[in-house]
């Protein structure tokens, strides 16, 4: 099952290097050495066993942008599965950056009027002025007024810290069809390690897939399990705010918890990269302390599984005795 992903925003918004971090595992120290992208770069990426992402990197010069408008549009914009777009936070030419983005929504109507949008307001560690929640809110409210009646969501990210992380863990979550029996039989590996927490990560970009303890977000429930294509709700207008910015001040243990699960994808990325550099190759994790035992180790051929628990009678080696339960999970 092949989804098409368009990544697009203006030319320096960071679409390449959020795509190095996430899927080439490169650390976000190097970014600044990419080169501007030339027309679109097109990867795909195994995502999951069968999902493959078909991720259109598309350069964000404006002969480009225009090039897309134009003689490329319905190459560009047909059978989009998600419309990735990236705005700077601290922006030179927010109209001119809005009318584009107005533009190409508009290509997206016409051609993939079922895509799912998502609007990254990134680098916001450059955000200057207020409190990075307050900016958050006011470029949302600005998005949501351009976007019109379409349905978008919105998150603040930056490469340096596991924002991205939170961003691309929903976005991937919404092309992933079984995601729901996922959750379910993690459910089923939590009780039977008597786990306080199960999470499971895709193996190469240790996005978040599904965890046994928490409800799925709120916007996941635009994909039906019947059908994996990314749905919108017909009539609504809605524009959803979700980041790790806004939990400075609002301390929702479920988002607390996504957070730390994202966190744990960025700091085990950087790990993994730090046995590449000394050409060693990263297995497992184990931790065990006082409070806790946790466990990260290969469920399947695409996935790791981290597993808590707080139970002082369960040790490591039942950890690693319940593990074998992992041939009865599916891909
Ligand atoms: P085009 O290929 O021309 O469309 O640009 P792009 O959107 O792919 O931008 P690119 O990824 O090449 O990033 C441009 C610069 O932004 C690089 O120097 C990155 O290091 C920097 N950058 C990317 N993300 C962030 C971020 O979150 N924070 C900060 N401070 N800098 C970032």
């Amino acid at each position: 099952m092949k989804k098409k992903v368009l990544l697009m925003g203006a030319s320096g918004s960071g679409k390449t290097s959020m795509r190095s971090l996430i899927f080439s595992n490169n650390p976000a120290s190097l970014t600044s050495r990419l080169g501007a992208t030339i027309d679109v770069e097109q990867n795909h990426v195994r995502f999951l066993g069968d999902l493959i992402l078909n991720l259109w990197d598309c350069g964000g010069q404006d002969a480009f942008m225009d090039s897309y408008l134009s003689i490329q549009q319905s190459t560009i914009f047909q059978h989009v599965g998600v419309m990735i777009y990236v705005f700077e936070v601290e922006t030179r030419n927010m109209e001119k950056d809005l009318d584009y983005y107005m533009a190409c929504l508009g290509a997206l109507q016409k051609y993939s009027p079922n895509a799912a949008v998502f609007l990254l307001v990134h680098k916001m560690d450059l955000a200057k002025g207020g409190s990075k929640a307050e900016t958050l809110a006011r470029k949302t409210k600005e998005l949501k007024e351009a976007s019109g009646d379409v349905e978008i969501t919105v998150f603040g990210t930056s490469i340096y810290d596991e924002s991205l992380y939170n961003a691309w863990s929903r976005i991937v979550h919404i092309l992933i069809p079984n995601a729901s029996v996922l959750s379910r039989h993690l459910a089923k590996l939590a009780s039977a390690c008597s786990a306080t927490e199960v999470v499971l990560f895709e193996r190469t970009t240790f996005l978040v897939i599904a965890t046994s303890t928490l409800p799925r977000p709120p916007h996941v429930a635009m994909a039906s399990t019947s059908d994996p294509s990314p749905t919108k709700t017909n009539g609504s207008v809605s524009a959803t705010n979700h980041s790790n910015y806004e939990t400075e001040e609002d301390p929702d243990p479920h988002k607390m918890a996504l957070t730390r699960y994202e966190r744990t994808s960025e700091l085990i990325k950087a790990f993994k990269y730090s046995c590449a550099r000394v050409r060693e190759e990263f297995h497992t994790l184990e931790m065990e302390l006082p409070e806790f035992t946790a466990v990260l180790d290969e469920l399947t051929r695409n996935t790791y599984v981290l597993i808590v628990v707080h139970d002082p009678t369960i040790g490591m080696s039942v950890l690693h005795i319940s593990l074998p339960l992992k041939s009865k999970m599916r891909h």
